[in-house]
């Protein structure tokens, strides 16, 4: 089963709203060629309607870094799976480890995240990954299995037939020091396996799993040489043109 490779850029709370439209239309302009491999960038909320716009018609897709669970309401500071669709964001990214650690976001939360993001027509990004304590108590599966069955809890296979799934070892994020292939390749064959007993070997079989943490030109090949590895989020090296379509051009490197 090929599964189409998707490279994403997490931007985080980097770039005012000037510095992400020109970043991605140096970046839409530099991948126009690129085949294959399917991109997006997932900037800040406010600038979501002037990047649609520069990414529209390109190979560059859109994504945002995380919603509320409610459709709309008073919830001050939050923002809604319409508010993002309608913005122009394809994808949105659910569960990342600061969401997790700064703001307290639990399995059960992120569940509603992804029912909500899948009412509004978003297409999840789940991020999941142990933290470096657990992996040293040898907690790494246990943890996989958790967020995974805790955080698509009640989901039915339409419902995730467009879900993402990315590892990301929160010990390998923004440290510079990434998992080895060894590592990976465990991580990943796991969670294919949890997808396979909580859903289907078919559906198992499509979801992409990315690797997150630390994913840089110099180690993209031999990730992507993993087996059960479709692509990568990234985050401090997708925030420069050059590097991040390095990383998107992996296959040419090969
Ligand atoms: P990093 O971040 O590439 O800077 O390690 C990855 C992420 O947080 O998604």
């Amino acid at each position: 089963m090929k599964r189409m490779p998707l490279i994403a850029g997490n931007w985080k709370m980097f770039k005012t709203v000037p510095e992400a439209v020109e970043t991605a239309t140096r970046l839409a302009d530099a991948c126009r060629e690129i085949q294959n491999v399917e991109i997006m960038i997932a900037p800040a909320f406010v600038t979501l309607p002037l990047v649609a716009e520069a990414v529209k018609n390109t190979r560059v897709h859109l994504g945002a870094q995380n919603l509320y669970f409610e459709p709309e309401g008073a919830f001050t500071g939050e923002i809604s799976a319409d508010m993002l669709s309608t913005a122009g964001a394809e994808y949105v990214i659910i569960g990342h480890s600061e969401r997790r650690h700064y703001f307290f976001e639990t399995d059960e939360m992120i569940c509603k995240k992804i029912k909500a993001a899948v009412t509004g027509g978003l297409k999840p990004i789940l991020c999941i990954g142990e933290t470096e304590s657990l992996r040293e108590q040898g907690k790494t599966f246990l943890t996989l299995d958790k967020q995974v069955s805790d955080g698509l809890q009640g989901l039915g296979p339409d419902e995730i037939k467009d879900l993402v799934l990315a590892y990301e070892p929160v010990w390998a994020i923004g440290t510079g020091k990434s998992a080895d292939a060894a590592q990976v390749e465990e991580a990943h064959q796991y969670l294919r396996s949890l997808l396979e007993k909580q859903f289907s070997l078919d559906l198992a079989k499509t979801i992409r799993i990315l690797y997150g943490g630390s994913v840089k030109p110099e180690n993209i090949n031999e990730l992507m040489r993993i087996t059960d590895v479709d692509g990568a989020l990234v985050g401090g090296a997708s925030l420069d043109v050059h590097t991040f379509t390095k990383i998107i051009k992996f296959d040419t490197q090969l």
